[in-house]
């Protein structure tokens, strides 16, 4: 048998159905090939068993033995005992021949797969996509390197960079693709918050389209009955600083958290030097005096601006949509 990239790919595309469901785990995804060059397992990871095991007994419910088979994961097997044991463990006594992984795991605790698959006798090649991989798991890999979350804001805004109009008007900006866009998207998130500016103004849902994330409200002022309120609810943090919001996040081991808005929360995380990612619908009209996005203090030195650059650029319907990406980041 030989690696063909089709395989690592389509476990990369795996994990990301994961998005939202793993937290403080990353997102894994798994391809299994018998010698024949068949695909005859496939799973990803969403909170229960990991990604590995899950492929194995989807190979095993269609009446195929792993026995000699090809193992395509997104990330290096781990090699640690938690809620699970280890996959490196399992893959070994399911008797599979070959292991190839897109990226090594960066976490201490779980790495290790590979050497131990190794000298199982299995032959193992790894970090065969690293970019690829780094790119879907950006969240956790955030997580690992900093310690905290990584922090999304999502802006709807007009050409001119309004996102309400002067007597509070939001509904609706954007067009109702972007919008089922964005909720499709919010779903990929471990939470999401807003302000409680927005929480009065919008008494918004904040639903995801299949399932929920999270839910937080950020301020101080008590807040009436919310449509929030409904389903699994929120929990408020009556706080302005960003460090104990992160160290709450953190605590709970969220990798991934989006900032929906309002303009006052935003600008104060964009202020407090936390936002590593953006994510910008705009819509193709102008509105005139009405709230700005973004509204900070204008920098006193020139080049204390914040750098952040596009990722990805796409057309829903006559709106943008672009991801952009904290300068200097991966
Ligand atoms: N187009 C869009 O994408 C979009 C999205 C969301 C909202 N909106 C619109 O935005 C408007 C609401 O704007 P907003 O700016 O009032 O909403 P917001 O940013 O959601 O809420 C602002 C409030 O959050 C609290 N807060 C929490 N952390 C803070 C911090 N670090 N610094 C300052 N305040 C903090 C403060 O309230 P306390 O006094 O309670 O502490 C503040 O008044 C509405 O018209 C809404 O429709 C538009």
């Amino acid at each position: 048998m030989s690696y063909e990239e089709k395989h690592l790919l389509h476990a990369i595309e795996l994990a990301e159905r994961g998005l939202g469901q793993t937290f403080p785990n990353p997102i894994v995804g798994a391809v299994i090939v018998n010698p024949e060059g068949e695909v005859i397992g496939e799973g990803f990871h969403a909170g229960g068993d990991h990604a590995e095991i899950v492929a194995i007994k989807d190979a095993q419910s269609k009446g195929y033995g792993v026995t000699g088979a090809s193992v395509y994961c997104s990330l290096e097997p781990c090699n640690h005992s938690g809620k699970t044991p280890p996959c490196s463990t399992s893959l070994i006594e399911a008797g599979v021949a070959e292991v190839y992984f897109a990226l090594s795991d960066p976490n201490p605790i779980a790495a290790g797969g590979a050497s131990a698959l190794r000298e199982a006798g299995v032959q193992v090649e790894g970090d065969l996509l690293v970019n690829d991989a780094v790119y879907s798991n950006r969240a956790w890999i955030t997580k690992v390197r900093l310690g905290r979350p990584r922090i999304t804001v999502k802006i709807a805004q007009t050409l001119d960079g309004r996102v309400a109009a002067s007597d509070g008007k939001s509904k609706w900006i954007t067009n109702d693709s972007a919008r089922a866009h964005a909720k499709q998207l919010r779903e990929q998130f471990d939470a999401i918050c807003v302000g409680t500016g927005t929480a009065v103004a919008d008494n918004p849902t904040l639903r995801g389209a299949t399932r929920n994330p999270k839910r937080f409200v950020i301020g101080n002022r008590d807040l009436p009955s919310l449509a929030l309120n409904q389903e699994e609810g929120f929990e408020q943090l009556k706080t302005h600083d960003f460090t104990h919001v992160l160290k709450v996040f953190s605590d709970k081991g969220f990798n991934s958290v989006l900032i929906e808005g309002g303009p006052t929360l935003i600008s104060a995380a964009l202020s407090s030097d936390v936002v590593d990612e953006i994510h910008l619908y705009q819509a193709g009209s102008i509105l005139g005096s009405g709230k700005s996005s973004v509204d900070i203090p204008e920098f006193t030195d020139f080049s204390h601006q914040l750098h952040y650059e596009i990722t990805a650029l796409s057309i829903i319907e006559g709106d943008i949509f672009a991801i952009y990406f904290k300068k200097d980041d991966q």
